[in-house]
């Protein structure tokens, strides 16, 4: 048996603040203990000093946090963020399509795979639910490199027979590639499946309704899909489902909508949408870097709360422009306020962890670093630029959290642990 012991400052938000106000958990200094890659003990260091006296203990400096949870992110964009000049429909045509048919080269998928989880744990992300492309192998390429670096990682492929040449499936393929990926990949190590139609523009009807199928016969795997996201493509999805209720109700007519649904964006929602999101307690990934790089829009966080909506937080790169949780979660404030709402640092931080893991249905396991859970985490550092040393020199802990989501992104992690195992160290030292 392994076992790790590291004393320092840990901070978690197992709860969303809005429901709990009691959601903080915060150990100034405290003690975590860990047995081949599980929490069996944290709390302050003088409650347990005295019976892990035997273990040697690891000082972390720094503020030890759950590693991040990323609830909406492309892997084959990885090469395709900061891409100029179009919204939505015009960017995934001149930009996303071509990129994505790249993917029909395994050794391709495998090199950017590579480069996109090494990169994910450089921001301190050690867990996301993550579109692939419509090819097959491109799941086993993420899937495997994610087992050799022993992340938890939900992903599969893309449904879109309705996509452009050269990137097409079948609703026949659809249903055949997804079981076979389901049978290889779901509950493999710390692997799980999303049956992952693009979004309704490119998928069939008939797709759409194998998609309703796959997850009727797989009842613990995830529906993944991107939803009124930009005003161009809602328009598009009216004029092609004029009997639909809303952008929504086409999915739901298809079997899709359930609390295993994780929908992207939801900026432009109608009221309708928002109480059939609670009432079946589907997930809402929150992208706010990616509604300001496209022009999508602002999230609506005041009607998601009076809605009682599932929210985590997603970068959706490549449209998102950051593989950071950290700045993504402050430009989630920045995104709130422009429609009048205040998002805390700590709820935020929620967000960018449990929040995002109930919405991939593994809160039991990590995003909060509890008894139990598999040990993920990130050190944050504080002092990672001359601006947040001095800006939180002094800071309650609100303050500090508060100035790493604003002024913070890679450079303020300075480690990231797997399983209780450093996989990330960052290289360069803290200025004095
Ligand atoms: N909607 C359909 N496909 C995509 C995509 O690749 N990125 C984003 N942001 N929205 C989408
Ligand atoms: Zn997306």
């Amino acid at each position: 048996m392994t076992v790790r012991a590291f004393r320092g400052e840990i901070l978690s938000v197992p709860h969303d603040p809005r429901d709990e106000p009691e959601a903080v958990r915060h150990e100034r200094d405290a003690l975590l203990v860990i047995e081949d890659g599980i929490v069996v003990a944290r709390g302050t260091y003088a409650e347990l000093a005295e019976r892990y006296a035997a273990l040697e203990i690891e000082h972390l400096t720094g503020l030890i946090v759950p590693g991040f949870i990323d609830a909406h992110i492309h892997y084959p964009q990885t090469d395709s963020v900061a891409a100029h000049g179009e919204q939505l429909m015009d960017w995934l045509t001149r930009h996303i399509f071509p990129a994505e048919k790249a993917f029909a080269d395994r050794a391709h998928a495998d090199a950017v795979a590579d480069f996109f989880l090494d990169e994910l744990l450089r921001n301190g992300t050690t867990s996301a639910l993550v579109f692939p492309t419509v090819h097959e192998h491109s799941v086993d390429a993420l899937f495997e490199a994610a087992r050799a670096r022993g992340m938890r990682i939900a992903s599969g492929k893309v449904l879109m027979d309705l996509g452009p040449e050269d990137l097409r499936d079948t609703a026949a393929s659809a249903r055949s590639e997804s079981e076979a990926l389901i049978r290889r990949w779901h509950g493999r190590d710390r692997l799980s499946y999303a049956v992952t139609p693009r979004f309704a523009p490119t998928s069939s009807d008939g797709q759409l309704q194998v998609a309703g199928e796959l997850l009727a016969a797989h009842r613990d795997v995830l529906l993944h899909t991107h939803l009124a996201e930009n005003e161009r493509e809602c328009r598009e999805v009216q004029k092609r489902f004029p009997d639909a209720a809303d952008y929504l109700d086409v999915y739901d007519r298809f079997g899709l909508v359930s609390e295993r649904s994780v929908f992207a964006h939801c900026i432009h929602l109608c009221d309708r949408s928002r109480t059939r999101l609670g009432e079946t307690n589907a997930g809402v990934a929150i992208c706010p870097s990616s509604n300001l790089f496209l022009g999508s829009g602002f999230f609506d966080f005041g009607e998601a709360d009076r809605h009682r909506l599932k929210l985590g937080l997603g970068t959706d790169v490549g449209a998102g422009t950051s593989f950071s949780m950290l700045h993504t979660a402050g430009l989630a404030y920045q995104a709130a306020l422009a429609r009048g709402d205040r998002l805390d640092a700590f709820r935020a931080l929620y967000l960018a962890t449990a929040g995002s893991a109930r919405l991939l249905h593994f809160a039991d396991k990590v995003g909060a670093l509890e008894v139990g859970q598999e040990a993920d985490f990130v050190l944050l550092d504080a002092q990672a630029t001359p601006l947040l040393a001095r800006r939180t020199a002094g800071a309650d802990i609100a303050e500090r959290l508060f100035a790493l989501q604003i002024l913070g992104d890679d450079r303020a992690i300075a480690r990231t642990y797997v399983m209780g195992r450093c996989v990330w160290r960052r290289s360069s030292a803290a200025p004095a």
